[in-house]
């Protein structure tokens, strides 16, 4: 589903909002993804994942550099995510099932944190960017 011109106002508008938070919400869209679907944790047993940690917030500021690249590459998510949809197919192996819980857990953390921007609008756009995101990263799974 491409997205309209409103879809790329509205999430282009909620990051220049968050500005340089994006890595503070990726960490805790993280935290929230280990704690109510633990099964995702089984992909990262060399880091600590413990409340607090300093691996997954360096994780979580990888993720969100990635996610602030996609939002400015709207017209080529393919091409923007082409090697990190390499390193989560071939190397990583990650089920794509998982990309929902993490797209579900980052939603519920950007509506906690801006419950006044996060209409049904914004729902509905932020949902189709990180569908999108999600279809580029699992485009090369065979
Ligand atoms: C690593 C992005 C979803 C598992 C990474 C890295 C980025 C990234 C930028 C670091 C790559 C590097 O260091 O070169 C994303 C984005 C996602 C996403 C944008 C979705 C919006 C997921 C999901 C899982 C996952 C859902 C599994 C539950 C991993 C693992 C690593 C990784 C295991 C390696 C971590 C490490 O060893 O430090 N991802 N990722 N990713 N990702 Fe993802």
């Amino acid at each position: 589903m491409a997205l309209s011109q409103t879809d790329r106002a509205l999430v282009l508008a909620l990051w220049k909002k968050m500005s340089s938070n994006v890595g503070i919400y990726a960490t805790e869209a993280w935290e929230r993804t280990f704690a109510a679907f633990p099964s995702t944790k089984t992909y990262f047993p060399h880091l600590d994942l413990s409340p607090g940690s300093s691996q997954v917030k360096a994780h979580g500021q990888k993720v969100a550099d990635a996610l602030t690249l996609a939002a400015h590459h709207l017209d080529d998510l393919p091409g923007s995510l082409s090697a990190l949809s390499d390193l989560h197919a071939h190397t990583l192996r990650v089920d794509p099932a998982n990309f929902q819980f993490f797209n579900h857990c980052l939603l519920v953390t950007l509506a906690r944190h801006y419950p006044g921007d996060f209409s049904p609008k914004m729902h509905a756009s932020l949902d189709k960017f990180l569908g999108l995101v999600t279809s580029a990263l699992v485009s090369k799974y065979r």
